[in-house]
């Protein structure tokens, strides 16, 4: 795995372009006009519920809004990608995830990225399905490989979700970003698309530091470290405990 001193605006432009792909969890639509404008896909599926979840272990996420906000955040969305909705590039799925699957055939997808419920069984339910809906070059991008008291405070669990499922398939753990709320990218062995990413990479003069065995032998940490008034998060990798 290369851990990358980038960001997830900067990770998307090298993703391939022209393809079909699909976010999960669309919010107000903000890193749907970046994908937008990155990789102008042929398709964009923009799937999510806009429904408060007031029972379930997702309650405590800072973006489970009232009723209200998710109804205005929907509309905006629908206006945002009007055009895109009536040239058939942006689809919108006002669904969870599991039930937008079946509008989704597998093999299709160039990317999903991955950011709705963050809660351990959900995002491994979405590995799962949407695993089968990448293409064999295709990569599973995910929000929010994070740990640090604000990402426990929410519930999330995307980093046990995401070491699970690798560990269980034959994906591979490509890259993580080095952010607050990472992004990580896995992958099929012998993706046809790694080496142009990796040429991008170079070209960039992009810092980055290889890991290995990771998460097999290897996990990711997130610790804060105050220094006076400012407030860091500071990553770590360390051996499995045997
Ligand atoms: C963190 S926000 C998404 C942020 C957005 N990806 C961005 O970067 O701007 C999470 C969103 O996931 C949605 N969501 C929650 N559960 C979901 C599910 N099971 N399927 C799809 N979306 C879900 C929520 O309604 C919320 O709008």
């Amino acid at each position: 795995m290369l851990f990358l001193d980038i960001t997830r605006e900067q990770l998307l432009p090298l993703m391939p372009k022209g393809g079909r792909c699909a976010e999960i969890g669309v919010a107000s639509g903000a890193f749907s006009q970046k994908i937008r404008e990155s990789v102008a896909p042929s398709r964009l599926h923009l799937i999510d519920p806009w429904v408060h979840q007031a029972d379930t272990a997702y309650a405590a996420d800072e973006n489970n809004l009232a009723q209200a906000e998710q109804d205005a955040r929907f509309r905006n969305v629908t206006a945002m990608f009007a055009p895109q909705v009536a040239d058939g590039s942006v689809v919108i799925h006002r669904a969870f995830s599991a039930d937008a699957a079946r509008d989704i055939p597998d093999g299709s997808l160039t990317f999903v990225y991955i950011d709705g419920d963050h809660t351990t069984d959900v995002v491994r339910a979405d590995l799962e399905t949407y695993s089968r809906k990448i293409e064999d070059a295709g990569f599973i991008l995910g929000h929010d490989y994070a740990n640090h008291p604000g990402a426990r405070a929410q519930n999330m669990g995307v980093i046990e979700a995401v070491n699970a499922f690798v560990m269980d398939t034959d994906f591979d753990f490509v890259f993580l970003t080095r952010e607050t709320w990472p992004t990580y990218v896995l992958a099929r062995p012998g993706n046809a698309h790694l080496a142009s990413v990796m040429g991008a990479l170079l070209m960039m003069s992009v810092k980055m530091t290889e890991v290995t065995g990771f998460p097999h032998t290897t996990r990711f940490s997130q610790s804060i470290v105050r220094l006076g008034d400012t407030v860091r998060v500071l990553p770590r990798f360390e051996p499995v405990a045997r």
